[in-house]
């Protein structure tokens, strides 16, 4: 296997960073990528002496060294533009793997819609802190941001909202700003490649059947809601939920199933959480689908609309994720769980022999207060919601009481970015770092104590600021 692409990537960054350029030549060169098919996935070596060694099996393996190479070298490397004039190297041996598979990053683009350049941005953040996974909040009672060409009022109608909550929402004040957008479908193939350049995957998400009033905005047939029925203009749970017909759940199937093909192979998410069930209660249809199927109440309606999704991108070779609700109804076998309400969720899933991604709100919801301090910009709650850098760097993804067969279910962890309250690129930053730093090194498994963390953090903070992120400051 040759890296000539990840050697290219390299070779581009550094150009941009620095404007150094990277010539191949055959003998002895500074730098000699090599691969070595006995190393783990996503793996690598690095020996540093006069020269440079790098080994590893796979392309990420080689990428995640030449990132290691960049870190060890001055903050210039992560910037733009700079000059350098020497890049003195430690020598030093490093073996690195990551602990867990599943590395991701989330990001809701539909409560605020971030356009192709802010979620490349994002990748890159993403990327240098060798996290693999990117989830895009795709859709939700505020917006629609995927384009479906057999259903085209889900963009024309669904991705534009006339107002959104002023302030906190339960202010119940209205800033009036017309706000949307949408990506086209080969925006998304764009960024799908930008993304596994850098050895991220991206797993899209379409939140069906609650969080579904955008959808039912544009095509009212699909839901219970009175005439009329907006985009929703404020934040929460709407109550408008896909309706019980035949002809809805084919919706629900062949949207996931026309997303999905623009991301072939990849894993796809569901979503299934929050979804009120007040309408179906009072829908003739629930009785016969009830016996149908034999459920006990009507939340095991649920389980219909995750059926249908998942047997549809199962058949397109999709693995699929969902939310930890869809565990209260029937879930297919093999469907991943994103915890998120709580790490109990977590355990739930596992015992019942499906695998986890863990995403605990008490832990990773990057949407929650930076701190109890009274100068913190609005955020989803007030304290206790809060989530600290350090409380992050405190998470464990497997906790002390799983089983060697429990723990074996949990393929990673993911730190969640809910943009209810994150209206603008520089706030995504302040929101996200350093807390997403502090959640790489939990993840990668090299996590040690906070003593020994805060001066690499400190460190690391350079890096951040060449790369032009606008993070939170440590102490406020
Ligand atoms: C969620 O935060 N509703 C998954």
């Amino acid at each position: 296997m040759r890296f000539d692409d990840v050697v290219e990537l390299f070779a581009d960054d550094l150009d941009a960073a620095v404007g150094w350029r990277v010539e191949r030549v055959t003998e002895e060169p500074d730098l000699d990528v090599r691969w070595d098919p006995t190393l783990g996935a996503e793996a690598y070596r690095m020996r540093v002496s006069s020269r440079v060694v790098v080994s590893a099996a796979d392309g990420a393996g080689a990428f995640y060294a030449l990132g290691a190479l960049r870190q060890l070298g001055p903050h210039e490397l992560w910037g733009h533009e700079g000059t350098l004039t020497e890049w003195p190297v430690p020598h030093v041996e490093i073996n690195d793997a990551p602990q867990f598979a599943w590395r991701g990053a989330h990001l809701d683009v539909a409560r605020h819609f971030f356009d192709g350049a802010v979620v490349r941005r994002f990748i890159d953040q993403v990327a240098a802190h060798r996290l693999n996974r990117l989830h895009l909040h795709l859709n939700d009672d505020q917006g629609w941001r995927v384009e479906v060409p057999a259903w085209p009022r889900l963009t024309e109608v669904g991705a534009w909202r006339p107002s959104s909550p002023a302030g906190h929402e339960s202010e119940g004040r209205d800033d009036g700003q017309p706000h949307g957008g949408f990506f086209t479908r080969r925006e998304l193939v764009e960024l799908r490649h930008y993304a596994a350049r850098r050895h991220v995957v991206i797993v899209p998400e379409i939140d069906l059947p609650g969080h579904a009033q955008a959808a039912i905005a544009a095509y009212p047939e699909l839901g219970s809601a009175p005439p009329g029925t907006g985009v929703w203009t404020r934040w929460g749970i709407s109550e408008h939920v896909l309706n019980l017909e035949p002809i809805t759940r084919r919706f629900a199937r062949d949207v996931v199933r026309s997303v999905a093909e623009l991301f072939p192979g990849a894993p796809f998410h569901i979503g299934g959480d929050e979804c009120p069930t007040r309408e179906w209660e009072v829908d003739p249809r629930r009785v016969t689908l009830m016996a149908e199927h034999h459920l006990a109440d009507e939340r095991g309606l649920q389980g219909l609309f995750t059926a249908v999704m998942a047997h549809a991108l199962r058949a397109g070779r999709h693995e699929v994720l969902a939310w930890d609700e869809v565990l209260d109804a029937v879930v297919p076998d093999g469907t991943v769980i994103v915890a998120w309400r709580n790490v109990e969720e977590g355990r739930r899933a596992a015992r019942r022999g499906l695998d986890v991604i863990m995403a605990p709100m008490q832990w990773v919801y990057f949407d929650w207060l930076n701190s109890d301090a009274p100068g913190e910009p609005v955020a989803i709650g007030s304290p206790p919601r809060v989530t600290t850098w350090e409380r992050v760097y405190a998470f464990r993804v497997v906790p002390d009481d799983f089983d060697a067969a429990m723990a074996a279910r949990v393929r990673g962890a993911q730190a969640q970015l809910w943009t209810e309250y994150i209206a603008t690129r520089d706030h995504l930053d302040y929101m996200a770092f350093p807390r997403l730093s502090a959640f790489a090194e939990v993840v990668w498994g090299t996590v040690a104590d906070l003593a020994d963390f805060r001066p690499r953090l400190e460190d690391h903070l350079g890096r951040l600021s060449a790369m032009g992120v606008r993070f939170r400051p440590l102490d406020l």
